[in-house]
């Protein structure tokens, strides 16, 4: 299973590009210069990325993860890689990896490209599963019926709006909504990871 999360609120803070833009810091300047209030989530990207990489799917290597930003940036993890669970120390290593394209103890564990979503999504083969509050509603416990071998899923690494990518809905092969309310990316991370894990172990 591939598991994408796109658009994601991931970038350099442009006032100091030593260190990623993060709305809960820098929520006064980024008012005053009219920046969405959207931007400047790391937290969504570290959490994402703890839940999939500790699950039970990544351990039996069957979980591929990408992180898609708003900038068009591809990021790859490796299945071994251990993620960081220390916030701050995570912010650091995604900016080094941001600025320098790569992190120098790590280069082939996690790397950068520069890549859109459509082009990543054209890269990889398999049905593609869009997961939006506005797509049909399906039970999350029947969710696994929706899963094949090859299954690309897409979830939004943003806290509110929607994608910025135009088109996608015409890139998948369906688009589910698996709760009546908004969840969290990572929850919903969690529900196509489990239900991909009931489709394969039963
Ligand atoms: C915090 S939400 C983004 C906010 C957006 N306004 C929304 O309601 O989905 C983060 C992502 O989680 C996924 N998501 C949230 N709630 C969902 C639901 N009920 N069904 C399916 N996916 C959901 C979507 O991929 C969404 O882009």
């Amino acid at each position: 299973m591939h598991l994408i999360l796109a658009d994601s609120e991931l970038e350099l803070n442009p006032w100091n590009k030593r260190e990623l833009l993060d709305s809960s810091i820098h929520h006064k300047i980024m008012r005053r210069k009219h920046f969405s209030m959207r931007r400047g989530r790391p937290d969504i990207v570290h959490f994402f990325l703890v839940v999939a990489m500790e699950s039970i799917l990544n351990k039996a290597g069957l979980l591929r993860v990408y992180v898609h930003t708003r900038n068009n940036k591809v990021i790859y993890i490796a299945p071994e890689t251990r993620m960081i669970k220390n916030y701050n120390r995570f912010k650091g290593l995604m900016a080094q990896l941001l600025r320098e394209g790569k992190i120098a103890s790590d280069e082939r564990l996690i790397w950068v490209e520069e890549k859109g979503l459509k082009e990543l999504l054209n890269e990889l083969e398999g049905k593609k599963i869009l997961f939006t509050r506005k797509g049909r509603k399906i039970n999350a416990a029947r969710l696994h019926e929706e899963m094949e071998n090859d299954v690309i899923c897409i979830i939004g690494g943003f806290p509110s709006g929607y994608f910025l990518t135009k088109g996608l809905e015409d890139m998948v092969d369906a688009i589910v909504s698996i709760y009546d309310g908004m969840l969290t990316a990572w929850s919903v991370a969690m529900e196509a990871i489990a239900a991909y894990e009931r489709f394969k172990f039963g």
